[in-house]
């Protein structure tokens, strides 16, 4: 199979795959992760020819170059197309984080189910994207959501959770409970309520893989955020214990833990901040994915801070 020619036919591709590839390359042994572009590239449609994999980029990520009557139409990263044939439940999906989160799973081609209370399917105009609203912070909520996903697409293979609230200004001496309550029912609880429904069914896809947002303030908590501190951390524990449940049905659960992040409510918040030390929403969701792809399978149980310039 030519080893030489730059322009196949689809089941030139496929054929030539057995061996190597059109330009010569051996995708298993070169390229992580060329098996599964290569189903992805032949569930995208079945006119479009996959031209080559550029040799060129493979020092960094490998490109995927797509051609429809010989003219380029696409290039796609190996990366970009490594969610495609999944779904992918994010919660918090409108928030200031969740939009990035989101976002990032549209492009690497995952089907995704977002969820918040007010979430809409005008949030994101992309065919793969089907808006769930729902208050994760009741038991009820949690397992409603789950039922709508399962009968909607009938399995999730990742779940990105970014639904968090944040409370401060009192100390534990005048914490209330209301407010204590609060940040335990949307950081904690909702949580613990998701990962119940969410786990048995994830463990019989074999690679389930669950991402939650924790905050530095779980580790490193300070005065007059003691009820945020405490519930952030108690998720920390939580998903170490998922980790720990699962790793035998080949799942992975980690947290990350952001410093500020540069989110529009936080500039309104603290107008004159440097946010050249805050963290970039879109690198959250970049290591969010990572998590959730092949080469992040044996990061189990990671508690990952991502502070930025503020460390
Ligand atoms: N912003 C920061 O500087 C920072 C720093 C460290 C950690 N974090 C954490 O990072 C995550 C994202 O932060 P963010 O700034 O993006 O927050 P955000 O903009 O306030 O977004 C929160 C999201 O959660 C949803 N939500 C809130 N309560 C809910 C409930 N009961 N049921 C369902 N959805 C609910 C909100 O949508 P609806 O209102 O439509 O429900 C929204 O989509 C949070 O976990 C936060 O604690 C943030």
């Amino acid at each position: 199979m030519g080893g030489s020619s730059k322009h196949h036919t689809e089941t030139d591709y496929q054929a030539a795959s057995v061996t190597a590839a059109p330009d010569g390359i051996h995708p298993e042994n070169d390229i992580p992760g060329i098996s599964n572009m290569r189903r992805s590239i032949f569930q995208i449609q079945t006119r479009i020819v996959v031209s080559r994999v550029d040799i060129a980029q493979i020092q960094q990520r490998p490109v995927v170059t797509f051609l429809e009557n010989q003219h380029l139409i696409a290039t796609k990263r190996i990366g970009e197309l490594e969610m495609k044939g999944k779904t992918v439940l994010v919660t918090g999906a409108n928030g200031g984080l969740g939009l990035f989160v989101t976002q990032a799973f549209l492009d690497a081609g995952a089907t995704v189910a977002g969820t918040s209370r007010k979430i809409q399917s005008s949030d994101f105009k992309n065919a793969a994207f089907a808006a769930i609203a729902a208050d994760i912070s009741t038991p009820e909520g949690a397992k409603g959501l789950l039922d709508q996903v399962i009968a909607r697409f009938g399995r999730i293979d990742v779940l990105a959770h970014t639904v968090g609230a944040f409370t401060g200004g009192q100390s534990i001496a005048d914490t209330d409970d209301a407010t204590f309550r609060k940040m335990f029912d949307v950081n904690f609880n909702s949580a613990f309520y998701l990962l119940r429904a969410v786990i048995p069914g994830m463990r019989k896809t074999g690679n389930g893989r669950i991402v939650a947002i924790g905050s530095r303030a779980a580790m490193d908590p300070g005065a007059g955020v003691g009820a945020y501190s405490a519930s952030k951390a108690a998720l920390v524990s939580l998903i170490r214990t998922v980790a720990a449940e699962n790793k035998d049905a080949g799942m992975t659960a980690n947290v990350i833990l952001p410093g500020t992040i540069d989110t529009p409510a936080n500039r309104r918040a603290i107008p004159n901040a440097d946010v050249s030390k805050w963290v970039k929403p879109a690198n959250i969701a970049s290591l969010v994915v990572w998590l959730a792809g092949e080469a992040g399978r044996d990061v189990n149980g990671a508690v990952i801070p991502v502070y930025g310039k503020d460390v």
